[in-house]
């Protein structure tokens, strides 16, 4: 099937079209409730709308003349509405007819039972994952712990600022394979090496937040797929019941399968990965705890239903057979070419991607976390990432929260010059190709008062009150 359908919900609550209303050829307003949008995924990406009440079943309108009122809301009730306030999109960002679209397969009540505020907020404590390429090859020598003890940044300390200061209450710790397993090829955990990660996993428990250990190798072991050609399931089977067995008493501890797997080409035998995963948490005895599962295209939230995740990753389920805590992990950031990679942000996301992927979350009863996200600190970037944070929040039923990227070894640009030289030569060249990063979220320390970046500070930060901001 070349196109998949998402039908999605936009905004709160169930207020009916108002009878004059001009719909036609004109995009509502997101905050108000009119309408679902459905969303077509082709070669190229497009909008119709779509305008059932909220209480009916979702259909889809061929053109925009039966979003008109009288057609395909006609026994709407009227009720003023905020439409004055819609923001209008040019007309040629909408294809003038839609093609044929599948029925929707969901006719689960869509009403949101969000609460409007996220209950996981965090940032990206990186270091320990220096050194791997998203080829999957890592070394372990590359890994650079972001901490002091280890000549590291005092990642310790910034999240003690993030919690105490800012509100955060989840840290994400990025570690490579080959850390772990010292190189090896192999699911045995090096307990050298595990015992520094644990360092920083204990100062992130020891703030109270939740702690996410993140497996930083795009689903590969130096360059080679797991379970298509790389290490078999049985082997990163074993990597997590280590890691779970360290951790199985650890209630905050959330585990995160895999960050970003892509171009994998089998996302059925991925997703059979990902339970072998699951299944070693829990028979571990880790069997409360959250588990975070990856899908392909980098983890993309915008094309997680899209591309097959969505529906491969739905068959992972505990050894009970229930889903109780299986989360899906995905990543969206909001530059030019969804990179995270460019200080300009030009989106928030909200209609090609949250939009969507909340409406099909609340439809399978199911929950997502969005575990890296981020930009630059520049206006751009403040105004559409605290709008997707709005977003998110106001779909809190559905998304447990973001994860900014990132901070720990990072050096934000306007605080690169700032960054005291710490230790040996080597350090200092490898501080080097670090500062400067541009998605940088480290604070900076000066005496006992530490200084966000303008991003966290305004936005990523929960104290800012972006997500009760606007959406638009
Ligand atoms: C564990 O890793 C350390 C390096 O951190 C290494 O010296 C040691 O030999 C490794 N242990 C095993 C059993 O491989
Ligand atoms: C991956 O996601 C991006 C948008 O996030 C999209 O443009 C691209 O086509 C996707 N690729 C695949 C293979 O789905
Ligand atoms: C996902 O995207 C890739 C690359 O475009 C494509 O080959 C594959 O068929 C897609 N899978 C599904 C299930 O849509």
């Amino acid at each position: 099937m070349s196109f998949l359908t998402i039908s999605l919900l936009l905004g709160l609550g169930a207020v009916a079209v108002q009878a004059q209303s001009p719909l036609y050829g004109q995009w509502l307003d997101r905050r108000d409730n009119l309408c679902f949008w459905s969303y077509l995924r082709g070669f190229q990406p497009m909008y119709v709308r779509n305008c059932c009440k909220l209480d009916q079943p979702v259909t889809f309108c061929a053109d925009y003349s039966q979003c008109l009122p009288g057609v395909a809301s006609s026994s709407s009730t009227a009720k003023p509405t905020s439409t004055a306030s819609s923001t209008s999109k040019p007309a040629t960002s909408v294809p003038a007819t839609s093609t044929s679209a599948p029925s929707p397969t969901c006719s689960a009540s869509l009403t949101s039972r969000a609460t409007g505020k996220l209950s996981h907020v965090g940032i990206n404590i990186a270091g320990f994952d220096f050194g791997c390429n998203s080829d999957g090859s890592c070394t372990a020598s590359g890994a650079w712990p972001p901490l002091l003890k280890y000549y590291g940044h005092d990642g310790e300390g910034q999240m003690q600022h993030f919690v105490n200061d800012d509100g955060f209450n989840t840290f994400r710790l990025p570690v490579g394979w080959q850390f772990l397993t010292n190189d090896a090829m192999s699911g045995t955990i090096n307990q050298t090496n595990l015992a520094k990660y644990d360092d920083l996993v204990q100062a992130c428990l020891a703030t109270g937040a939740s702690c996410i250990v993140d497996v930083h190798n795009y689903a590969r072991f130096n360059g080679q797929i797991i379970g298509q050609g790389g290490p078999s399931n049985d082997v990163f089977a074993q990597l997590w019941t280590g890691l779970a067995t360290k951790y199985a008493s650890e209630s905050k501890v959330i585990f995160g399968v895999m960050n970003e797997p892509h171009d994998v080409p089998d996302i059925n035998l991925w997703a059979q990965s990902v339970q072998a995963a699951v299944t070693a948490i829990r028979k571990a005895g880790a069997t409360t705890q959250l588990i975070l599962l990856p899908g392909n295209n980098w983890t993309s939230a915008q094309t997680f239903v899209s591309n097959g995740s969505g529906a491969a990753l739905m068959k992972v389920v505990n050894p009970d057979g229930s889903t109780t805590g299986l989360i899906f992990d995905v990543h969206k950031y909001l530059d030019s070419d969804n990179s995270g990679t460019n200080s300009e942000c030009v989106t928030n996301n909200i209609e090609e991607a949250w939009a969507p992927l909340a409406n099909w979350l609340r439809c399978n009863g199911r929950q997502a976390f969005n575990t890296e996200t981020g930009g630059g600190n520049t206006a751009s970037c403040i105004q559409y990432l605290c709008q997707q944070i709005a977003f998110q929040a106001q779909n809190s039923d559905v998304f447990l929260g973001y994860v900014g990227w990132a901070a720990g070894n990072f050096d934000p640009s306007e605080f690169a010059l700032l960054s005291p030289i710490k230790c040996s030569l080597s350090l200092t060249v490898r501080r080097s190709t670090v500062s400067g990063y541009v998605l940088g979220e480290t604070p900076t320390q000066s005496g006992s008062t530490w200084t966000d970046t303008s991003l966290v500070k305004s936005c990523l930060a929960p104290n800012s009150g972006s997500q009760s901001g606007p959406t638009s």
